[in-house]
C-alpha cells in the first residue's frame, strides 16, 4: 500500500465508492449514494475525495455558511485507517473554509470516537457540550468547536502539517 495519495475535489464518479467505504467505516449512521449525491448539490457544501491510484479511500464534507463552518462527515477506508489520511482530509478542507472567509466551527463526535477527537484537537477544536442520546443508537455526542481560523498563528499550523504530508510522501519515493 505504498500508492500516492491525492485529495481532489469529489465528483458524482466518485459517489458509489464514498458511500461503499463509508458504509465500511461506520457502523452506525452510514451515508448512502443518494445522500452523498444531494451532499455534492447544495451550494454551501464542500467534498473532496481522498484517492489511492485513482479510486477513493477517503472522504470529508464541510458546510460553508459565511464565516462558521461544520465538519459534516469524514471517512477514511478501514484498510486505510492510521495513516494520516484522515488529518490530511481535515486539513485541506480546513485550508479552503479559512481561504473562502471561515474564521470559527463546529462538529459532533461520538465520546469515544478517539481516532477522530485525535484529528478535531490538531485543529483547534474543543469540547464544549455533551449532546446524550445525540445518535439513533443512543449514543452520546461531544459538540465541539474551534475558533480564530483566520489567525496568523492558525493558518501556518495547517500549512505544517500539509507539509509533513509532503515530506513524507517524497521519503516514501
Ligand atoms: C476518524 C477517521 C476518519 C480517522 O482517519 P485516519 O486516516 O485513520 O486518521 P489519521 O491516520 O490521520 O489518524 C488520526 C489519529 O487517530 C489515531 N488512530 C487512527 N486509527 C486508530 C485506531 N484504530 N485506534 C486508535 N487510534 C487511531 C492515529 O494514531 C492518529 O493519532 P495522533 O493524531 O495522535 O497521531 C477514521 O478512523 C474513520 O473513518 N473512522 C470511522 C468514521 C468516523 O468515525 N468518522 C468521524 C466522525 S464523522
Amino acid at each position: 500500500m505504498n500508492s500516492e495519495i491525492e485529495i481532489v475535489p469529489m465528483t458524482s464518479a466518485h459517489l458509489q465508492e464514498v458511500a461503499d467505504l463509508d458504509a465500511l467505516a461506520h457502523k452506525n449512521d452510514k451515508w448512502t449514494v443518494d445522500m452523498f449525491a444531494v451532499e455534492l448539490e447544495r451550494g454551501y457544501t464542500r467534498y473532496w475525495a481522498a484517492l489511492a491510484d485513482g479510486r477513493p479511500i477517503g472522504a470529508i464534507g464541510i458546510w460553508v455558511f459565511f464565516d462558521e463552518a461544520e465538519i459534516a462527515t469524514v471517512t477514511v477506508h478501514p484498510d486505510w485507517q492510521g495513516r494520516g489520511i484522515g488529518t490530511r482530509l481535515m486539513a485541506e478542507a480546513v485550508r479552503q473554509a479559512v481561504n473562502e472567509g471561515v474564521d470559527k466551527a463546529t462538529l459532533e463526535v461520538r465520546v469515544d470516537n478517539e481516532p477522530a477527537l485525535s484529528i478535531y484537537k490538531r485543529f483547534g477544536f474543543k469540547k464544549v457540550h455533551v449532546r446524550r442520546r445525540y445518535y439513533a443508537n443512543g449514543e452520546d455526542a461531544f459538540l465541539m468547536k474551534a475558533e480564530k481560523w483566520q489567525s496568523r498563528e492558525f493558518a501556518e499550523s495547517v500549512d505544517d502539517i500539509l507539509q509533513r504530508w509532503k515530506l513524507k510522501d517524497r521519503k516514501a519515493d
